[in-house]
């Protein structure tokens, strides 16, 4: 049966695939880019996209670079991949490993990972280790292991997994007719902010758009470490999956934002969940705090006076909010609570 989706089916061409890469998928891509006109209005800009990635069958964006590294693993050989993860990466990894018959193993910071993300390596039977450490201690830990044993690396530093990603860009460029003027990105090992700067590239240089945007990447103001110009030791953030101190992209980060003319700046914990709710309440889309850092960044820099008013902005939506409940429900306000009564319900509405 030929495929028809997926991102390694679509964009072989584009991607390191040979006649001998395996093709599946398990739905990955082909995420909505939402027009957001009402919150444009709100925030003060021309056009508003929003890349939705939390539609990824795992729901964040990682299932498009996995595909791609699980393909090349199984090409290779492999029977085992690894991770360090703040959560996502290591649904994904385990994901795709189940689907292909791999093993697993992936090592995440205890008590640091959103719910629903463990309860994902749970379910699809990872080897799960714990640290007590954070994100940069389990990547050097993995980085370690893979030099001794036959498991194939599948977080960031992993080429296959970029080249996946970029795929994002090409569709933004397939929906816009050409890169939009700004992307606004979540950064935190900083992976993605160069595959989507990859992507765009590639794009102009073969003709299929003609600009590329302004990459502005936000980082949590308590993980920064590219806004401050040096390794964080203690990252905190309520946005668990960009709670990084040491990216391993850190350089490439800085090249999409110079080659770009862009930035790389910090928000707030306060401004990422304020940006949450704003979304959720003004587009339906309900993302997780870290992904929600892109419009932080651009309420906050149309506050500080950048004119956006004749721009086209895509911000990307790295990760869906269901697998953090958590932090949704925090300062939630009580519901009503009523007896199972017409009345009193009308009563309550102001209908009675
Ligand atoms: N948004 C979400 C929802 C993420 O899970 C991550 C990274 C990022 C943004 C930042 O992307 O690392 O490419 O700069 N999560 C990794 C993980 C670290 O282990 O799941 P990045």
């Amino acid at each position: 049966m030929m495929l028809k989706t997926g991102v390694l089916f679509k964009y072989k061409d584009f991607l390191p695939v040979t006649p001998q890469t395996p093709l599946f998928t398990l739905g990955e891509g082909d995420t909505p880019l939402i027009r957001c006109d009402r919150l444009a209005r709100e925030i003060g800009c021309g056009e508003l996209h929003l890349k939705f990635e939390g539609c990824n069958p795992t729901g964040s964006f990682k299932d498009r670079g996995m595909v791609v590294a699980v393909a090349k693993a199984l090409e290779a050989g492999s029977n085992a991949l690894i991770c360090a993860s703040t959560g996502n990466t290591s649904a994904s990894a385990a994901a795709y490993a189940a689907y292909c018959g791999l093993t697993a193993i992936i090592i995440v910071p205890e008590g640091k990972i959103a719910l629903g993300k463990m309860a994902q390596a749970i379910i699809y039977g990872a080897k799960i280790i714990t640290i007590t450490g954070n994100f940069d201690q389990a990547l050097e830990i993995v980085r370690t292991l893979v030099e001794k044993h036959p498991v194939t690396l599948v977080n960031s530093l992993n080429p296959h997994r970029i080249e996946g990603q970029k795929t994002a860009a090409f569709e933004i460029i397939e929906i816009l007719g050409d890169a939009p003027d700004y992307l606004f990105i979540p950064v935190g090992n900083a992976g993605n902010i160069t595959a989507y700067w990859q992507g765009f590239v590639e794009s102009c240089q073969s003709g299929r758009s003609k600009q590329k945007p302004v990459i502005m990447g936000f980082q949590a103001e308590g993980a920064a470490p590219i806004v401050r110009g040096h390794p964080v030791a203690k990252p905190e953030t309520v946005a668990t999956a960009i709670r990084i101190g040491n990216p391993a992209s850190w350089q490439q980060a800085e090249a999409a934002r110079d080659e770009s003319g862009g930035i790389i700046d910090l928000v707030s914990d306060a401004e990422i969940l304020a940006a949450q709710k704003l979304m959720a309440t003004r587009t339906g889309v309900f993302s997780e705090p870290a992904s929600a850092a892109s419009i932080a960044g651009l309420i906050k820099l149309s506050r500080q006076g950048m004119d956006f008013s004749r721009k086209r902005i895509a911000c990307v939506i790295t990760g869906t909010g269901l697998k953090d409940t958590d932090t949704a429900l925090k300062d939630a306000p009580p519901f009503l609570e009523l007896p199972a009564d017409i009345k009193a319900v009308e009563k309550a509405l102001g209908w009675g």
